[in-house]
């Protein structure tokens, strides 16, 4: 194994964390630039909450309101014009991934005299990786995407039809403030999608990565296992706080470098629903449900071994008389019926979307993560056949 592990973010987690977001943010600035969504945070009197106590520390507050599910550049702008004319020294995100992505973008946007989108635009011309940004300081609401602990933001195009995405070490947030409790209200769909989105993050390093990496395989599965438990369990009842604790602290473990570390991870499943969600604006973690299995059906045919692993020990599933490709297939089976009983898509049908652009979305999977042929990279490359293959 060969590898770098960096994650400066500091944790403050636990129910009733939300109370500290004050004293938090008072240690990095004076004036908030509040990121915040369509308006969860408003109806659930989180945005209340979260303002009297920045006030309370002497914080002032200027707000950003309206980032939308798959934010959009434009919104990373406006968020970045309105910090500047108001002289915000730090970005607070209150809200799920989308809003937290955005408010990472605005932070470096402030800061760069550019066209904000040379920031995302990955491999393109005047592609300019930032290398400063405002502080940021994560209070998620959803259980999800990682983003409170990790450095990447993911913004969409709306002219382009473009979802890229940027990675860097300027974007960590300072700090996560990660009060469990915000989560209650997150209804059930978007629980279930949360929960395949964190399962989907471990597998991308589990399926995808190098070999002989034992220790970080065990992490995986002990992840994979955990939220399929716990997550089912917040599905059912989205009241139940234990539950909603465990969920949340799988989705940050799942992707803030911890296991990926040394496994040398590319995300093929993430990169074909990229393209989707780009187009048909539907929640990622929904089509993760759907491209992931499909996608796995793919790769066991090419790593059998690795599926049958994961059949046997994440599954519990028994290898006795059974050769690897039935095991691996038993495994893939059995993750697409917890699927299933969360109540996740797992069909393009189920969300509505033909065939009709499959060559576009496999052009626009292998935008970035390509090699020298142009195949999206992964465990095995995938030629645009083979996209449209699995998208089929
Ligand atoms: O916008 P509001 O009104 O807040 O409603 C949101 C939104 O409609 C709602 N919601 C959030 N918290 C809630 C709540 N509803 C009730 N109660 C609460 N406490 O949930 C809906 C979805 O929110 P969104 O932020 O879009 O979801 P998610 O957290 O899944 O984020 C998805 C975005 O993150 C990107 C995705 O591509 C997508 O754009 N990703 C970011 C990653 C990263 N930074 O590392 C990695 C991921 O793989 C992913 O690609
Ligand atoms: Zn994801």
């Amino acid at each position: 194994m060969d590898f770098t592990f960096f994650n400066p973010t500091k944790i403050i987690f636990g129910a009733g964390s939300l109370e500290k977001l004050g004293a938090t943010v008072s240690s990095l600035g004076k004036h908030a630039l509040l990121v915040t969504g369509g308006g969860s945070v408003k109806r659930s009197g989180i945005f209340d909450r979260a303002v009297a106590s920045l006030n309370a520390a002497g914080v002032a507050v200027t707000e950003c309101a309206g980032i939308e599910p798959n934010p959009r550049i434009t919104s990373v702008m406006r968020g970045a014009q309105i910090a500047r004319r108001e002289g915000c020294d730090v970005v607070v995100a209150l809200g799920g991934g989308s809003t937290m992505d955005a408010s990472k973008v605005i932070a470096a946007a402030v800061l760069y005299e550019g066209d904000p989108w040379n920031l995302i635009a990955h491999g393109q011309k005047d592609w300019h990786i930032p290398t400063e940004a405002l502080p940021v300081v994560t209070v998620p609401t959803l259980a999800a995407t990682g983003s409170e602990m990790n450095s990447g933001a993911v913004i969409s195009n709306d002219d382009t039809k473009v979802k890229s995405f940027v990675q860097t070490d300027c974007l960590f947030p300072k700090v996560a403030v990660v009060d469990p409790e915000l989560t209650l209200t997150v209804p059930k769909d978007q629980t279930a999608y949360g929960v395949c989105d964190i399962i989907t993050h471990v597998m991308e390093g589990y399926f995808n990565g190098v070999d002989g990496t034992p220790i970080q395989d065990r992490f995986a599965e002990g992840v994979i296992i955990n939220a399929m438990e716990w997550g089912r369990k917040a599905v059912a009842d989205g009241s139940n706080l234990e539950a909603r604790e465990q969920v949340q602290w799988a989705s940050i473990v799942a992707l803030n470098g911890w296991i990926q570390a040394g496994v040398d991870m590319v995300p093929p499943m993430h990169m074909i629903e990229h393209a989707l969600s780009a187009h048909h604006n539907i929640t990622h973690g929904a089509g993760l449900a759907i491209v992931g299995p499909a996608w796995m059906r793919f790769a066991a045919k090419a790593l059998p071994a690795r599926f049958a692993q994961f059949a046997e020990r994440v599954f519990g599933i028994s290898p006795e008389g059974k050769d690897v490709q039935t095991l691996s297939k038993e495994g893939i089976d059995a993750y697409v019926a917890f699927l299933r009983e969360i109540g996740c898509p797992t069909r393009l049908s189920d969300v509505g979307i033909g065939d009709e652009l499959f060559d576009q979305y496999a052009t626009d999977a292998a935008l970035v993560l390509r090699d020298e042929e142009g195949r999206l990279l992964g465990r095995p490359p995938m030629t645009k056949a083979d996209i449209v293959t699995v998208l089929r």
